[in-house]
């Protein structure tokens, strides 16, 4: 079941009255319960086009629907922020309170939750991101890879059906992207939520299911990690580059080695060269 449609969706920005198109004509389904990444060149329309996802930017030709919503239909504006939450790229500006606990249950507070079942969602979140020993802490003294999984236990108490992350990692130290990627995994696989992810790190994409490629307000690849980074010359010209293992494998194929070109993790990529390596013998 599709839980996002794009149909035909533009969006354009009017500054000094030029018109600027963002989104141009995005066709798009994504599947309830999968896990995408969005990849593209700076400027090329994944952060506008997350915006459209929970309403915070509205269509300006086309539609989008979320949850089977429609994004301009207000009256359920508030259904549609609960079913879709957003991550964004810097965690400081995601918190609101003193203690973590109250952080998480902001969102709750302000939706009138009773007192019991508001504290019982707060520690499943906390502990579905790991963060439950945490709870009394102050969250401005935390990494920012923990900050980014308090937001995310903010957003998980909320009982939404899809997370939407722009670039959540983009600020974080190796340990802190690890803790956010295992958290966002572990939620898509246990707890069936469909997970978008806007990321400039390529072996982050390559973690999905299915890989998007933005140029210029439209999808211009689509298809699983193996299937994108295949490709490695169209990425390059747009901007992009493939994960270093698959960046590795298409060198050693060029120089005239037999070897299959799937790998997309070191591990993947390791095993690949061995067995290249086996059938040399
Ligand atoms: N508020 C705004 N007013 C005018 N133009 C804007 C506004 N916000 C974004 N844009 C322009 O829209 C285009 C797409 O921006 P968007 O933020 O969606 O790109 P992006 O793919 O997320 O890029 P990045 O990888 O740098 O985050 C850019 O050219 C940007 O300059
Ligand atoms: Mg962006």
């Amino acid at each position: 079941m599709s839980i996002i449609e794009a149909n035909e969706l533009f969006f354009s920005y009017t500054s000094d009255e030029k018109e600027r198109v963002v989104l141009d004509g995005l066709n798009l389904n994504i599947q309830e319960g999968s896990f995408t990444a969005i990849i593209g060149h700076n400027g090329s329309g994944k952060s506008t086009f997350a915006k459209h996802i929970n309403a915070i930017l509205l269509p300006s030709g086309g539609s989008i629907s979320v949850c089977g919503i429609d994004t301009i239909d207000e009256r359920k504006l508030y259904e549609l922020r609960k079913s879709a939450g957003m991550v964004f790229q810097n965690p400081d500006n995601q918190i609101v309170a003193t203690i973590v606990e109250e952080d998480v249950a902001f969102g709750l507070e302000n939706i009138g939750i009773e007192w019991e079942e508001m504290h019982r969602r707060v520690k499943d979140a906390l502990i579905a991101v790991n963060m439950y020993d945490y709870r009394k802490r102050a969250p401005h003294l935390l990494s920012g890879g923990q900050k980014q999984r308090v937001a995310i236990a903010g957003i998980l108490a909320m009982q939404p059906r899809c997370i939407i992350l722009d670039e959540p990692t983009a600020m974080l130290d190796p340990k802190g992207r690890k803790e956010v990627i295992d958290t966002i995994m572990k939620l898509n696989r246990e707890k069936n939520i469909t997970i978008i992810l806007i990321t400039h790190y390529m072996d982050e994409a390559a973690l999905a299911d299915r890989v998007i490629v933005f140029d210029r307000g439209k999808a211009v690849l689509d298809g699983t990690p193996e299937e994108v980074f295949d490709k490695e010359e169209m990425l390059l010209s747009l901007g992009l580059d493939v994960p270093q293992s698959c960046a590795l494998i298409h060198r050693l194929k060029k120089a005239g080695i037999d070897i299959e070109t799937t790998a997309l993790t070191p591990e993947e990529c390791a095993k690949e060269i061995l067995s290249a390596k086996e059938k040399m013998v």
